[in-house]
């Protein structure tokens, strides 16, 4: 614990202050390449980069532009990226079979970066709602969300993913039992190296907002994911999920979103000391940008504060849609 030594004038807390090289030698935390997942979007297609409207410089990529995004990132430093796929209106159904094709767009794309880059870890999203005619994670049987039956249908979509390479199985689904049963599909089918990073600790959040434009659900979307997803008044049901998904086989764990949930991720962290990471979602950073973008705040400073709050909150890392601009600015470029 940190306490006051001596009363004023003895103790002068601005000393420590005077200069950028003492503010250097006592700053407590600092945000590196290595604690960056860089989240982008795959659409098929051919050489596009198709901008998202409500997220200011990132774009929907084609595979081979994913390929040239996954060398420019590992150029970077940056040590893994995680896949959302754009998927096509006309593939979304209600069995959501898509989303286990081993041939669609996510799987295609970790093949393709995993010929081309191998050295970067590839991440991928377990949940049903890219591919699901109505925009949610899971199933839905008479207006509601089945747990059973989805825990099912993700187990198929996780070891797909282990099939076509990925290093980090990603679910973002929130049903009741997912990681236990993904955990032990992998091991059964010899994937017991891949990872699970459980987005253990996701909240209902209205920060979601672009990056279901991004994916292509919003208009899908039919209610909310309140009945999966947690209650934002809620703290010590946190710490209950990821004992649970830590139970159950998962490496790691992640807050999402970020920036309103800096106390979670500090709970977390003290609570389980394990590899911990937030995401810092759509929203936030259409918030920083839209800013930025009006001359309102300077982005660039605003991006960096932002993930520093991260890594003083305790997180190991971040998913940012920030992270090459960021990357850049870190390597001096
Ligand atoms: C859904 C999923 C969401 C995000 C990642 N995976 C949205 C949602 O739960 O509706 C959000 C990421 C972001 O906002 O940047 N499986």
């Amino acid at each position: 614990m940190s306490h006051l030594p001596a009363a004023y004038p003895a103790a002068r807390l601005r000393r420590t202050r005077q200069s950028a090289a003492v503010r250097g030698l006592v700053r407590e935390n600092s945000l590196t390449v290595d604690d960056l997942i860089w989240p982008i979007f795959v659409r098929d297609g051919e050489g596009v980069e198709e901008p998202v409207t409500s997220m200011p410089g990132v774009v929907r990529r084609s595979v081979d532009k994913i390929v040239e995004a996954a060398r420019e990132a590992n150029d970077l430093g940056i040590p893994a990226i995680c896949l959302f796929p754009y998927t096509d209106p006309s593939k979304k159904t209600e069995d959501c079979a898509e989303a286990w094709n081993p041939d669609n767009l996510s799987n295609t794309a970790t093949r393709a970066i995993k010929d081309a880059v191998p050295e970067i870890a590839v991440m991928t999203d377990v949940a049903l709602d890219p591919y699901n005619i109505n925009g949610h994670d899971g199933f839905v049987k008479d207006g509601k969300i089945l747990n059973d039956e989805t825990v099912e249908a993700l187990v198929k979509q996780a070891l797909s993913q282990a099939e076509a390479g990925a290093d980090i199985i990603g679910p973002s689904d929130m049903m009741d039992g997912r990681i236990g049963a993904i955990r032990s599909a992998l091991e059964e089918n010899g994937h017991s190296e891949v990872m699970i990073l459980s987005y253990a600790a996701k909240y209902a959040s209205a920060f979601y907002g672009p990056f279901r434009d991004a994916v292509g659900a919003s208009g899908a979307l039919k209610g909310d994911k309140s009945t999966y997803q947690m209650d934002p008044g809620n703290s010590d049901e946190a710490l209950r999920l990821v004992g649970r998904d830590l139970d159950e086989g998962a490496d790691m764990v992640m807050v999402k979103p970020g920036m309103p949930y800096l106390d979670i991720c500090r709970r977390v962290k003290d609570h389980f000391g394990v590899p911990t990471y937030a995401y810092q979602v759509s929203g936030e950073y259409a918030m920083i940008m839209g800013a930025a973008q009006n001359g309102w705040i300077d982005g660039d400073k605003a991006m960096v504060e932002s993930l520093l709050g991260f890594k003083r909150a305790g997180c190991d890392g971040i998913l940012t849609y920030f992270a090459p601009a960021v990357a850049r600015k870190l390597n001096g470029l």
